[in-house]
């Protein structure tokens, strides 16, 4: 399965692409990510009224109350409301996990297909709460697990990579130049987590393509129909 790269001069115009995309899949269920990054999306999806019919979900959630600055839920909610499906994040870990997966499967069934998938990547190229290095990774049966080890200062509930995978389709939101060395790393093939989800398009801006490659002639992905060829292909 190729990826797609859609390359933008802006979070602003990556946001605004993203909603189009997003308008195009028209999801019924679709799994959100937390973070920063995707704040310009989601303030867009709310302004234009976006997915007021789709079952809205969580793709992770910090181990923290709903009311804390790190929690997903507070972020989704306030730009969705109580319409998002949250995770306790203030329960134990292992039971927010059960009780989310109970939640997918009784709507989805014991193989839940998400019609869309937003995910974001970290600066060291984790997707969801999915660490490189980290066990989870290597979870095939699960749909929901807790993070055997704190991630970035957090216990962490996340949906698992075979789920990720499944979904119908998945759009990755990268920004800023931060992103660029895991980017890079990925483009050269290196399974990073985020590299580990495939056939997804990636909405990202310019400054997440700073850093070269080290094989630019390896094609890796396949440049929107109208956009410049990132990479030169293998000739
Ligand atoms: C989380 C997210 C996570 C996020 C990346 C990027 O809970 O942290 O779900 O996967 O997408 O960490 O976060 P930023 O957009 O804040 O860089």
């Amino acid at each position: 399965m190729t990826r797609r790269l859609e390359v933008c001069e802006s979070p602003a115009e990556a946001a605004g692409r993203a909603c189009e995309l997003i308008a195009e899949a028209s999801p019924s269920t679709i799994a959100l990510s937390g973070g920063s990054s995707p704040l310009p999306l989601y303030r867009l999806l709310q302004e234009r009224g976006m997915l007021s019919g789709a079952s809205i979900w969580m793709v992770d959630e910090r181990c923290v109350p709903p009311d804390h600055e790190a929690s997903n839920t507070r972020l989704l909610q306030e730009f969705f409301g109580d319409r998002v499906h949250r995770m306790r994040g203030e329960e134990p870990p292992h039971v927010a996990a059960g009780a989310y997966e109970e939640a997918i499967v009784a709507l989805l069934g014991p193989e839940p297909v998400f019609d869309l998938m937003v995910l974001g990547m970290g600066n060291d190229g984790h997707t969801a709460s999915l660490f490189p290095g980290s066990t989870e990774l290597d979870e095939r049966e699960r749909i929901v697990i807790a993070t055997d080890q704190p991630h970035a200062g957090f216990h962490r509930v996340t949906l698992t990579l075979p789920v990720l995978n499944r979904a119908r389709s998945v759009l990755f939101f990268v920004t800023g130049e931060s992103k660029a060395p895991a980017f890079a790393k990925i483009q050269d093939g290196e399974l990073l987590p985020a590299g580990r989800v495939l056939g997804a398009t990636w909405v990202i801006d310019r400054p997440v393509l700073s850093v070269p490659i080290a094989t630019p002639r390896r094609r890796r992905w396949d440049p929107i129909e109208g956009q410049e060829s990132l990479f030169e292909l293998d000739g």
